[in-house]
């Protein structure tokens, strides 16, 4: 624990602002979604994870954290379509002393049906930014933030994939603003399905973020 109380957040003094001309640099929104982390400190411990998965790691400083926080050993793997982001995500683990698996990939397209009903904890901080579509798609900086038709369009190109990648108690962690309009969100992974919870919301300059948690309403995947 912090002085102010907190669990302390992974050291990230090993990258300068050259790194950050190439990757995603921490910012609010990394800060809420690790807040909400520490928040669910206890629940996320009771579900004794053992497969963790972060889409969109950039540096890598919320799955360093995540690995900080749990008791048990687990298999942490981060993706990103930016390759300077798969690099700097292994120094940060390593300068935290953790152990990462990251991986360059388009969301989670190179794993497959390997991660089929095998995912207890899924994060994604993804570029949620309301933006012309034509800027989204990069494998630079510029995928970081542009987000397309209501910020959503890489995000919904990951919900397909919730239900088939998360075991049965999995939990999926998505950080949005208010423009991702969350109740379509809620619509697409089905309401029927999935149960939502707002772990946390916060203001920032103009963005109205939140962390959504989305866990099964029902054991009924077939893992
Ligand atoms: C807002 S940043 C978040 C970075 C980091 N998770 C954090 O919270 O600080 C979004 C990240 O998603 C990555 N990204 C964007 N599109 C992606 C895609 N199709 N597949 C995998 N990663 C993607 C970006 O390269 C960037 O690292």
């Amino acid at each position: 624990m912090t002085e102010s109380g907190h669990l302390p957040t992974p050291d990230i003094s090993h990258l300068s602002s050259s790194d950050y001309l190439k990757i995603y640099e921490p910012a609010e929104d990394s800060f809420l979604l690790i807040d909400a982390l520490e928040k669910d400190v206890n629940f996320l411990n009771q579900l004794r994870p053992t497969v963790c998965l972060e889409v969109g790691c950039g540096s890598g400083l919320c799955l360093t954290f995540l690995a900080q926080i749990l008791q048990t050993k687990a298999l942490f793997i981060a993706t990103d379509i930016n390759p300077s982001a798969v690099d700097i995500c292994q120094k940060t683990a390593q300068q935290n002393n953790i152990s990462i698996q990251p991986i360059l990939t388009d969301l989670v397209s190179c794993l497959g049906d390997r991660l089929e009903h095998q995912v207890d904890v899924l994060l994604f901080n993804p570029p949620y930014v309301v933006t012309s579509s034509s800027e989204v798609g990069s494998h630079g900086i510029e995928a970081s933030w542009a987000g397309g038709v209501k910020g959503r369009e890489v995000t919904d190109r990951l919900l397909p994939y919730i239900d088939k990648v998360l075991s049965k108690t999995g939990v999926f962690y998505l950080v949005i603003v208010k423009e991702n309009l969350p109740d379509e969100i809620k619509d697409i992974l089905g309401r029927d399905k999935f149960h939502c919870d707002v772990i946390i919301t916060r203001k920032s300059g103009p963005e109205h973020l939140s962390i959504l948690r989305f866990q099964r309403r029902h054991s009924d995947c077939n893992s």
